[in-house]
């Protein structure tokens, strides 16, 4: 069996010692969303350092666990803590909480994000919808032999963000008087931010926010099958558009200011999923 897989059902198995819990939507909380876990009915937490192979977060305000519980009456599992390709890991690792919440049951990904903000008319604090991706500047995590009990070897990327969810956000989001960018967001590995030529060129290229996550994870939920939508949180305008330097501290500040309309918008949508 491919090694990846093996490893993958190994975790499925751990979380199934602690937890039959079976979720329809899968969460990741980005940046500024680490406390998301307040607007859920939680039924069970389980800390990654308990599933043997998960990879675990290295950054500060990153630390990880599974909560598995409720939001209105959907099941959901939120990935409190995602694990960054720059930390070191392999990016089969990067993604495997993906798959694992996949073969948890759940059928939605929800990702989020914090982001730089490329395009001008962007602002510190806006909600951005991801309209698309540009994947070119991450390692593709399907390179490797296909799993194929998951999913085809060269899947389809025309749709990655579904068009209905992508309604759905839009429709919460004016229904709850929140305003929200629409955009591409793309990935770059980090961890160093971007310099003020990088942003030049990824304007031209039609970026609008950039951040150091998402698309790996896009990507691999696609290639399982997954109904996948994000949003990101412009937590800063990006290098060389202000005379601001950079800094981690700052991103997190912007994205704690945001997060009341971010969990908001978050909780409403997947209220509003009908699966
Ligand atoms: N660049 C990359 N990643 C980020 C940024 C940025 O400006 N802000 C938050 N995450």
């Amino acid at each position: 069996m491919n090694q990846e897989y093996e490893k993958l059902l190994h975790c499925l198995d751990c979380v199934r010692e602690k937890t039959d819990f079976v979720p329809k939507v899968a969460i990741v909380l980005g940046s500024g969303l680490g406390d998301y876990a307040q607007s859920i009915q939680v039924e069970y937490e389980l800390p990654y350092g308990d599933i043997q192979g998960f990879p675990t977060s290295t950054v500060p305000g990153h630390a990880g666990k599974f909560i598995f519980g409720t939001i209105g009456q959907v099941p959901v599992v939120c990935m409190k803590g995602r694990v960054h390709y720059y930390e070191g890991y392999p990016v089969g690792d990067v993604v495997l909480p993906i798959r694992l919440m996949k073969l948890m049951g759940a059928q939605v990904l929800f990702l989020t994000n914090a982001a730089g903000g490329v395009n001008p008319s962007f602002h510190a604090g806006d909600l951005m919808l991801i309209r698309d991706h540009i994947s070119v500047f991450a390692p593709n995590p399907l390179i490797g032999a296909n799993i194929e009990e998951l999913g085809t070897r060269f899947p389809d990327m025309s749709t990655v963000y579904d068009e209905d969810l992508q309604d759905l956000i839009q429709r919460k989001a004016t229904e709850h008087g929140i305003f929200l960018q629409r955009g591409v967001y793309t990935q770059l590995t980090g961890p160093s931010f971007e310099s003020p030529a990088e942003i030049r060129m990824l304007r031209l290229l039609g970026c609008d926010a950039v951040g150091m996550s998402t698309v790996v994870e896009a990507i691999t939920a696609n290639h399982c099958g997954m109904q996948v939508c994000g949003i990101s949180c412009i937590s800063n305008l990006a290098a060389g558009m202000t005379r601001n330097p950079l800094s981690h501290k700052e991103v997190q500040e912007a994205a704690d200011m945001a997060a009341p309309h971010f969990k908001k918008l978050v909780t409403e949508t997947i209220k509003g999923m009908v699966l």
